[in-house]
């Protein structure tokens, strides 16, 4: 039975229901057919999505634009640094306002609350392009790629080594929805956020899926069917690279370890990586690594959550 998502916000994968995350991994699979074999599907004409960019951007940006594009739609790219949001105009007047021309509005920025707050105020669907606590379209994109290659997620470990992050926090969220077994395996310090855990353990509750802290990188990918990476310094922390390599420098995804893995281990990474630092050349152009398809699913997963919910 299908659900009706249309109206809805996207700002964590913890609001929605297992069943509409499945929905949006069904579409996904349908829009993709579809643009493989070149069929025009026009749900969208006539629609406009605004997207917001408070930090940079080249897969989020692209695919939405393209994907809107694609859907009949169009897409505004709207950067903060040049809305009035910039000289003080509260974000509650801005959705109030942005929802009189738009049908839907993709925010990337700092702050989760903003966007929090943005959705409270907009009469139009807000989806979150990610913020410094989450990132749901990557982890949605990234658990219809684990789908396309492993054809289920229920049971599966999913080890992510490196900063408890929006991309840990996310999977922790995407996992426990569906039924897997996420390990966050983080230096002393960079654990994830401890609601996003205690939340994410509600929803694994349900689910049969586990969530585990731990600190061991090697312990950790022991029988993994996925090994996760990100960067060690997110959009804003940049003045704290340095000091992060020092701090991540045992966290490396690099051949000996994902020899510690199954022999069919998965390696993803949502990109931008950062070559030589949290994973290696050899480790993110080798066989195990799946982080183009990644990329690519995105303009997929957005075209499904765009299609269901504007
Ligand atoms: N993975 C991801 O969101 O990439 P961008 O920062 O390029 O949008
Ligand atoms: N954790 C990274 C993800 C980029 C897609 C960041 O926030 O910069």
């Amino acid at each position: 039975m299908a659900v009706n998502m249309k109206g809805k916000d996207l700002v964590s994968i913890h609001d929605l229901s297992r069943e509409e995350v499945e929905q949006i991994l069904d579409t996904t699979h349908v829009l993709k057919m579809k643009q493989k074999l070149a069929e025009i599907y026009h749900p969208l004409k006539g629609k406009t999505l605004g997207m917001i960019f408070q930090k940079s951007s080249t897969r989020t940006r692209v695919s939405f634009e393209v994907g809107m594009f694609q859907l009949g739609g169009h897409a505004l790219f709207l950067s903060a640094n040049d809305l009035q949001l910039n000289r003080g105009e509260t974000i509650a007047d801005t959705a109030r306002n942005l929802s009189r021309y738009l049908e839907g509005i993709m925010i990337r920025t700092f702050s989760h609350q903003d966007v929090v707050e943005l959705a409270e105020y907009s009469s139009v669907p807000v989806i979150n392009g990610l913020t410094d606590l989450l990132h749901p379209c990557q982890v949605l994109s990234d658990l219809f790629s684990i789908r396309e290659k492993k054809q289920n997620l229920d049971g599966l470990k999913l080890v992510y080594i490196g900063d408890g992050n929006n991309m840990a926090h996310s999977l922790m969220f995407g996992g426990a929805k569906m039924g897997m077994h996420v390990v966050i395996c983080s230096p002393s310090g960079f654990e994830p956020d401890p609601e996003i855990t205690r939340l994410s353990r509600l929803d694994a509750a349900n689910s049969g899926a586990t969530i585990t802290i731990q600190d061991d990188p090697r312990k950790a990918v022991n029988t993994a069917d996925i090994i996760y990476t990100d960067v060690w310094a997110s959009m804003g922390q940049e003045e704290e690279h340095e000091e992060r390599l020092k701090s991540f420098s045992e966290y490396q995804v690099n051949r000996p370890l994902i020899e510690n893995a199954k022999d069919d281990v998965l390696v993803m990474h949502c990109l931008p990586a950062h070559r030589g630092e949290e994973i290696t050349d050899e480790v993110i152009d080798g066989p195990h690594s799946i982080v183009f398809d990644q990329a690519e699913n995105r303009l997929h997963v957005q075209k499904a959550i765009m299609a269901l919910v504007m």
